[in-house]
C-alpha cells in the first residue's frame, strides 16, 4: 500500500517533534520543513535535528517566504495532508502575525498547490476568547482554512505539562509556590506531548475529526492553581509554603507599558507580553460555556493517559529536559 504522503511545518516545537514522531510510527510518510537552526535560542543544528525527526525526510527553508516553501519544501511533489504546528516563538504582535497567520497561511497555499486535500492545524483553546493579538492572528488563519475548500481539523488544546511546569525547580530548592489571588482563579486540564501528538495523528484517520473545531484536555479533572502547588508539596514530602501576588498588579503594569508603547514603540511587545501575563493568570484553559459564558470543565473533553502527577514526579527526580518555555518564560 502506498503511504500517504504528509508535509509538516512547525516539526521542531514541543509538539511538532512529537507529532513527526508519532506519524512516522503509523507508517506516514513525512516531510520535515525547518529552518537550518531550530528550537529554542537556534540551538539545534540539522544533524542534530535530522537524527531528532529520524524516519522523516527533512527539508530546509523558510516558511515565511512562498518561494522557499515552494522550492526547498514541497519541491513540485505532492502531498494529501499539511499539518501545522507553527506558532510565534515569543507572542510578539509582529511576529505572531508573521507566523500564527502569514506562515500558516503559505503553508496552507503551498499544500494546496500540491494536491493536498486536508489541513490539520495546532490552534489553542484560548482563541475562544480572543483578547490578545497571537489569538486575533490564529483566529484569521482558522476563518480562512475553514473557507480553503480542504477539509479541516482545528484541534484547540488547553494548557501543555511546560506551561506548568515552571515552579518545579524553585519549590524543590525550597522556595514557595507562587500564585495569583487565592490560587483558584483559573483551571485547566493538562496535556502531555506524545497523548496531543496521538489525538492529532487520530485527525487523519478519524472522518468525525474532520471539519471540526476540538478542543482538548489530558486526562483527570480541571486542576486549579493551588492543586499544582499543594501536589508539588506533596511529592516533595513537605508542608505547603504559598505566595500570593495580586492580580490587580496587571492593572497597574499595562497601562503603563501600554502609555509608554504609545510613546516608544519598541515596547509594544513588552505591553503584549504583561497583557499575555494577566491573561493566563486569570482566564481558565477549559472551554467556555456559551450559555453561561463561564469556563467549564465537564464541557472540556480528555483525552491520553499521562498524567499531571506522574508528570511532577518525573521531572521532580529527573529535572526538566525537554521542558523550556524559551522566549515565553518571561510570563
Ligand atoms: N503552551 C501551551 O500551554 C499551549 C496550550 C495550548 C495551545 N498551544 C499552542 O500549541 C501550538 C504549538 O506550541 P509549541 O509550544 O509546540 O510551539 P513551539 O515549541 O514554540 O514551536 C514553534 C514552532 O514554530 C516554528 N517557528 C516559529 N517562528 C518561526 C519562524 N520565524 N520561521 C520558521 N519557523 C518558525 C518553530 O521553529 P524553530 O524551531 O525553527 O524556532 C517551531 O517549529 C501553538 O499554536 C500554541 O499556541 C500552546
Amino acid at each position: 500500500m502506498v503511504k500517504k504522503r504528509v508535509f509538516v511545518v512547525g516539526a521542531t516545537g514541543y509538539i511538532g517533534k512529537f507529532v513527526v514522531r508519532e506519524l512516522v510510527a503509523r507508517g506516514y510518510d513525512v516531510v520535515s520543513f525547518a529552518r537550518e537552526r531550530s528550537g529554542i535560542g537556534k540551538s539545534t543544528t540539522a544533524e542534530e535535528l535530522r537524527s531528532q525527526l529520524k524516519g522523516s525526510e527533512v527539508r530546509f527553508g523558510d516558511v515565511s517566504n512562498m518561494e522557499s516553501l515552494m522550492k526547498n519544501g514541497i519541491r513540485g511533489e505532492h502531498f494529501a495532508v499539511v499539518v501545522s504546528c507553527l506558532t510565534s516563538r515569543n507572542g510578539g504582535v509582529k511576529d505572531s502575525w508573521k507566523i500564527d497567520y502569514q506562515a500558516t497561511r503559505n503553508a496552507l497555499d503551498a499544500g494546496k498547490a500540491s494536491g493536498a486535500t486536508h489541513f490539520v492545524l495546532l490552534s489553542a483553546i484560548c482563541v475562544q476568547k480572543p483578547l490578545l493579538e497571537f489569538q486575533r492572528a490564529k483566529l484569521q488563519f482558522e476563518k480562512e482554512l475553514k473557507e480553503s475548500g480542504l477539509i479541516w481539523s482545528i484541534v484547540r488544546p488547553t494548557a501543555f505539562f511546560k506551561s506548568i511546569a515552571g515552579q518545579v525547580a524553585s519549590v524543590k530548592s525550597g522556595k514557595p509556590y507562587v500564585m495569583f489571588g487565592d490560587g483558584r482563579l483559573t483551571a485547566c486540564k493538562p496535556i502531555s506531548e506524545p497523548d496531543l501528538a496521538r489525538y492529532m495523528a487520530n485527525c487523519l484517520e478519524e472522518p468525525d475529526m474532520q471539519n471540526k473545531i476540538l478542543p482538548i484536555g489530558g486526562p483527570g479533572k480541571a486542576i486549579t492553581p493551588l492543586e499544582q502547588g499543594e501536589m508539588l508539596f506533596e511529592l516533595l514530602g513537605r508542608p505547603p509554603k504559598f505566595k500570593k501576588m495580586p492580580i490587580q498588579m496587571f492593572d497597574i503594569i499595562i497601562p503603563i507599558l501600554s502609555l509608554l508603547a504609545k510613546l516608544f514603540p519598541k515596547l509594544e511587545d513588552k505591553a503584549e507580553f504583561a497583557r499575555i501575563g494577566k491573561y493566563y493568570c486569570s482566564e481558565s484553559m477549559l472551554v467556555l460555556n456559551p450559555k453561561t459564558g463561564n469556563y467549564d470543565a465537564d464541557m472540556t473533553p480528555s483525552y491520553g493517559s499521562d498524567t499531571l502527577r506522574d508528570f511532577y514526579k518525573r521531572v521532580l527526580q529527573e529535572g526538566l529536559a525537554g521542558q523550556e518555555l524559551g522566549e515565553h518564560s518571561m510570563f
